[in-house]
């Protein structure tokens, strides 16, 4: 008698703890949500178009998008035009309000790649002419084409050498074997996360009917993703979250995971692309529920894969100085 209202009593307590736990989540949950509001609000760069750094955001994907179209396995001539003219407003800004900038270099060196490319098309293009014209030294951006042996010839190599070499590959030419993927997936487990939660999980699609209902509902394929063999959509385990303030985890411990993937894909001489998941609500709710995802998975990234050909171009995609993204807080000895 005595053991079972003890039992009772340690029953009821541990359901006052859990209800009490359960609402300090809830409130640190809905501050945490109302803080990145506020936050992305006041300085996301869509919202902040005038300031620098949202400024250069701009230009480099305005001239990914080009470099995009210059490296497609079917390049049409004439492509992008709409671009191209946005590309040399977004520039003439830039430099007018903020001087030179690496970036914006390159900016103008893929659109001279692009001049360069159209050398036989027919239609004049004084605009561009002018534009370029105006910026001498700048010459064409290089979008390495490259042989397959030789763009994963670094698998080997120390890490340096090894990083610098992975690039996404918008090329596909082949099947991926089901075991190299298994391979690629248990290496990929050796990232960290918090607690050693491990949040990531794997859905491989390779029935194509899906892959291109994914791909339409995602958008940021269009001229390859038809040829992708197989789509590795990474997800992570909302169950694995244990505190309001922990809501970035999923995308964080997500995408530790997604890098450490690419690499082990790298590795095994995957030529793989990865892909945005920014999409509505509605889109992500839509693609859990074609794909069979539970709805505790959130979709962090999807990723195209395929063997390549025996050779393809990539797109340069310069990166940022170290002394650019490094700031010591401290005397940095
Ligand atoms: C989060 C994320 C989303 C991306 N989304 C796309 C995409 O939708 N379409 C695409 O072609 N490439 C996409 N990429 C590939 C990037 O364009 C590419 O990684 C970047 O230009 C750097 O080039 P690199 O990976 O070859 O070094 C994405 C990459 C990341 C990390």
């Amino acid at each position: 008698m005595a053991s079972s209202v003890a039992e009772s009593v340690k029953r009821v307590k541990h359901a006052v703890y859990a209800f009490f736990s359960r609402l300090a989540v809830r409130r640190e949950a809905s501050r945490a949500f109302r803080y990145d509001r506020e936050q992305f609000m006041k300085n996301a760069g869509a919202l902040h178009l005038d300031r620098k750094a949202a400024a250069r955001a701009e230009i480099v994907m305005g001239y990914h998008v080009l470099e995009k179209g210059l490296t497609m396995p079917r390049r049409r001539l004439g492509f992008g035009k709409g671009a191209v003219v946005r590309l040399m407003g977004l520039v003439d800004s830039f430099e007018r309000r903020f001087g030179a900038d690496p970036q914006v270099e390159h900016a103008v060196g893929v659109l001279r790649s692009y001049r360069e490319l159209h050398r036989e098309w027919p239609e004049p293009m004084p605009r561009l002419d002018a534009f370029l014209a105006a910026r001498p030294n700048v010459s064409a951006a290089l979008e390495p084409h490259v042989k397959r042996a030789e763009f994963f010839a670094a698998k080997d190599a120390p890490f340096p050498e090894f990083a610098a070499s992975r690039h996404v590959v918008r090329h596909f030419a082949g099947p991926v074997p089901r075991e190299t993927i298994e391979a690629a997936v248990a290496l990929a487990t050796t990232a960290p996360s918090a607690c050693n939660r491990q949040h990531a999980r794997v859905h491989v699609v390779d029935d194509h009917a899906l892959r291109d209902r994914l791909f339409a509902a995602q958008g940021g394929t269009r001229g390859f993703g038809s040829d992708a063999d197989k789509v590795i959509v990474v997800t992570s385990d909302l169950s694995a979250v244990r505190w309001g303030w922990e809501r970035h985890d999923c995308y964080v411990n997500g995408g530790i995971f997604v890098m450490n993937l690419c690499y082990a894909l790298h590795y095994f001489g995957v030529a793989h692309c990865i892909l945005h998941w920014s999409v509505s609500p509605e889109v992500d709710r839509a693609a859990h529920d074609f794909l069979g995802i539970p709805p505790n998975e959130a979709i962090v990234q999807v990723i195209a894969c395929g063997l390549p050909p025996e050779e393809f171009d990539v797109a340069a995609s310069p990166r940022l100085a170290a002394s650019d993204v490094l700031t010591w807080h401290g005397d940095g000895k």
